[in-house]
């Protein structure tokens, strides 16, 4: 009898295992449903993506340009992106690029200069000659297996990392030019060194002073600021990712990736640099997906014309992205009442 009693206890035990396992994955395949649209931009998009890589033109600026192209038939916003300084090159964000071409965006990526000095003016200047040189320019280099892609000039974004953050959010201010971006991106930007901003220097140390007419995100790392052995910290604290949203004047998101890199979201055959030149978190593959996805999300909420449910489900709940975050943070434009739906579904 007594040994019966024990079969029956191993025999109910796995059953009653089994159908607890079986009430936790229904559960788990509601959340999924329900948090799909979040998680759809931290993957690979629809798109299969071309690569194309246009030598200078012969007209200043005489820079090459990469760019990630989806080779559907269509009609695409077009993304400007600039990469750090030095040492850094365009193509070492080539996977990144990739990923958000893959949700449907034309993205060009300029390379900026190979070593320049203290002043980012001329970069500034010659994002906005590459700005209006694209509609004219830029399809006459696309192979006849692209004819019928089509960039959306109308819905044109900028993006940039580091100090192309800055030069990123000089351009869409409009400093030395008419400003012609309709978002601004700037993933983990930099003013300059401790003590000493690059010229010019675009941070006042005034909250609300930087009055961008366009929606702005801000992606930040917890990393940034972090001592790396003898070098200068990458992205000095006062002149970092906390500083720039905080005197963006709106309409504004701030994510910050709390345990990652400055350099975290470069390509894999790079990252052993990424984690030379600053304090890094590797695999890169997390944060890279995390940079990419929140782009996305974000450009699906301004130039997509997508609306803002992606980036909404990011705020909610932040736990579904591939890196730890902070609470995330969005400001509406200083002055107006509107909430994050309502500036993000035009
Ligand atoms: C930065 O460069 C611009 C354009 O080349 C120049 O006009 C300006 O004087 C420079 N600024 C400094 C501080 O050197």
């Amino acid at each position: 009898m007594a040994m019966e009693g024990v079969k029956g206890i191993w025999f109910s035990f796995p059953i009653g295992l089994l159908l607890s396992l079986l009430l936790l994955l229904s559960h788990a395949e509601e959340i999924t449903e329900l948090e799909a649209q979040s998680i759809e931009v931290f993957k690979e998009g629809p798109y299969s993506v071309g690569r194309l890589d246009i030598p200078p033109w012969g007209e200043d600026p005489l820079k090459p340009l990469l760019v990630a192209v989806p080779t559907a038939k269509g009609v695409y916003p077009v993304v400007m992106f600039l990469h750090a300084y030095f040492p850094v090159k365009n193509y070492f964000y080539w996977q990144m690029l990739e990923h958000v071409a893959s949700h449907g965006y034309i993205v060009v990526a300029p390379q900026m200069y190979d070593i320049t000095g203290w002043n980012t003016t001329d970069e500034m200047l010659d994002v906005a000659s590459i700005r209006s040189w694209l509609p004219e320019g830029l399809t006459n280099f696309f192979p006849p297996d692209l004819a019928e892609v089509k960039p959306d000039f109308q819905r044109v974004a900028i993006a940039g990392h580091s100090r192309g953050g800055k030069v990123a959010f000089g351009a869409a201010m409009g400093l030395f030019s008419p400003p012609s971006f309709s978002a601004l991106a700037a993933l983990d930007p930099v003013d300059g060194a401790t003590g000493h901003p690059t010229s010019p220097p675009l941070l006042t140390n005034s909250q609300n002073s930087l009055n961008l007419k366009v929606p702005t995100l801000v992606v930040g790392t917890g990393l940034g600021p972090a001592e790396h052995w003898m070098f200068p910290t990458c992205a000095p604290e006062g002149l970092d990712h906390v500083e720039f949203f905080r005197e963006t004047a709106g309409s504004a998101y701030h994510f910050v990736a709390v345990d990652q890199g400055h350099q975290d979201i470069l390509n894999d055959d790079v990252d052993f640099l990424a984690c030379f030149l600053c304090k890094c978190k590797a695999p890169l593959a997390p944060m890279r997906r995390f940079g990419a996805g929140i782009l996305v999300a974000f450009l699906d909420a301004t130039v997509g014309g997508n609306g803002a449910g992606a980036l909404n489900d990011v705020i909610r709940n932040p736990h579904l992205a591939p890196v730890r975050l902070e609470k995330p943070e969005f400001k509406p434009l200083v002055g107006s009442e509107t909430s994050p739906n309502r500036v993000m579904s035009g």
